[in-house]
């Protein structure tokens, strides 16, 4: 059988290009006995892998050149031998590729309790419980707070805001052009940033917040953490989710100034969602009944096979994508 994956070529300098990647075709040949042969139906495209295409040291080791790029998926079971049988839906970490064989232990069967089976790549899987995680552990956002929230239409930053609008907070979100300030608006923010068409971002959120923020969720980094430590409250809380606008620099990036966080007594801080994975099963149970309900929506862009995998990573620092991007494999 015939597999397409898509490989990391060389390592991306500053924006990544299409000619980073390769697409090559495979032929599996015969599936060894006590493997399972899973087709993935949909890929997760995330920020993170820009990080891990660089080769310096970071938080986990860079991806290999000439190897698949890993990531999560969602995939169904075609041939086994063993209790899993074909017809399962499985989450794995084969990355941008169509089939593969695995060993049973390396891949983990998919409960979808209803939800669509990509949702678990997205608003209720890594991307949506970064949210939760960042906004109930991380900054303890309170009933009657304010919130803010960058790339707040995108997969994780949806998520913060609605959550936000649940916990009974005010929340603010920014995003990039009219068309994704009208979903925050659709989607409940109370107050809505289009950051493109301001030349003074700081300001802007003051008029969005006049009385400050008590909690920033970042997704973005550089300007917006600016604007946010300066529109901080007293006991207000930074939780740095990402910093995307920095993911394609060569190196590190002028920062706010943190004295300011001594007179407020803030606090900021980091966090990796692969800390707080004990959540998980909560959250989707959560989460399960926030979709049913319509308390929480959420957009997708699909792009159709594995060859587009490298355009839709791309796009992510382009804002071409609308919340969660995926790669379906029909
Ligand atoms: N800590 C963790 O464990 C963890 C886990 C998951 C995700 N994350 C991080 O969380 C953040 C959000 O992830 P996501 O998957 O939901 O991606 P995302 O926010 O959907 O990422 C794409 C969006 O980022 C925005 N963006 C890109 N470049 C920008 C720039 N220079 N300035 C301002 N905005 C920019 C764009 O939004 P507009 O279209 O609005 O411009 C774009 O649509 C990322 O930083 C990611 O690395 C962290």
């Amino acid at each position: 059988m015939q597999s397409r994956a898509v490989l990391l070529r060389r390592r991306p300098v500053g924006m990544p290009m299409p000619d980073d990647f390769e697409l090559r075709a495979s032929d599996l040949g015969p599936r060894a006995r006590g493997f399972v042969r899973v087709k993935n139906r949909f890929v997760s495209i995330d920020p993170y892998m820009r990080g891990r295409m660089a080769g310096r040291a970071g938080y986990a080791a860079s991806f290999a050149l000439g190897e698949t790029v890993p990531g999560r998926t969602i995939g169904e079971v075609i041939e086994s031998d063993g209790p899993l049988k074909p017809g399962a839906l499985v989450r794995t970490l084969s990355g941008w590729r169509e089939v593969f064989d695995a060993r049973p232990d390396e891949i983990e069967t998919l409960d979808p309790r209803g939800l669509p089976p990509e949702t678990f790549l997205g608003v209720a899987g890594v991307s949506g419980l970064s949210a939760y995680a960042g906004l109930t552990r991380i900054a303890q956002l309170k009933p009657g707070e304010t919130l803010f929230v960058s790339a707040a239409s995108g997969a994780v930053g949806s998520v913060a805001c609605q959550l936000g609008r649940i916990m009974g907070a005010r929340v603010v979100g920014s995003a990039g052009g009219p068309a994704k300030c009208a979903f925050l608006r659709e989607i409940g923010v109370d107050a809505v940033i289009d950051y493109k068409a301001e030349s003074d971002l700081a300001a802007a959120l003051a008029r969005a917040a006049p009385g400050g923020i008590d909690v920033y969720f970042d997704n973005v980094g550089g300007a917006h953490l600016d604007a946010a430590v300066g529109a901080l409250r007293p006991f207000g809380r930074i939780a740095i989710c990402g910093m995307i606008s920095a993911y394609n620099a060569d190196g590190p990036q002028p920062g706010p100034n943190l004295m300011q966080l001594v007179g407020r007594s803030a606090r900021i801080e980091g966090f990796l969602t692969a800390n707080h994975m004990d959540l998980m099963e909560r959250f989707i149970g959560y989460m399960a009944g926030w979709i049913a309900s319509g308390a929480v929506k959420y957009r997708d862009t699909i792009y159709d096979g594995i060859e587009n995998a490298p355009r839709a990573f791309i796009g992510l620092f382009r804002g071409d994508n609308f919340g969660k991007p995926l790669i379906r494999i029909a």
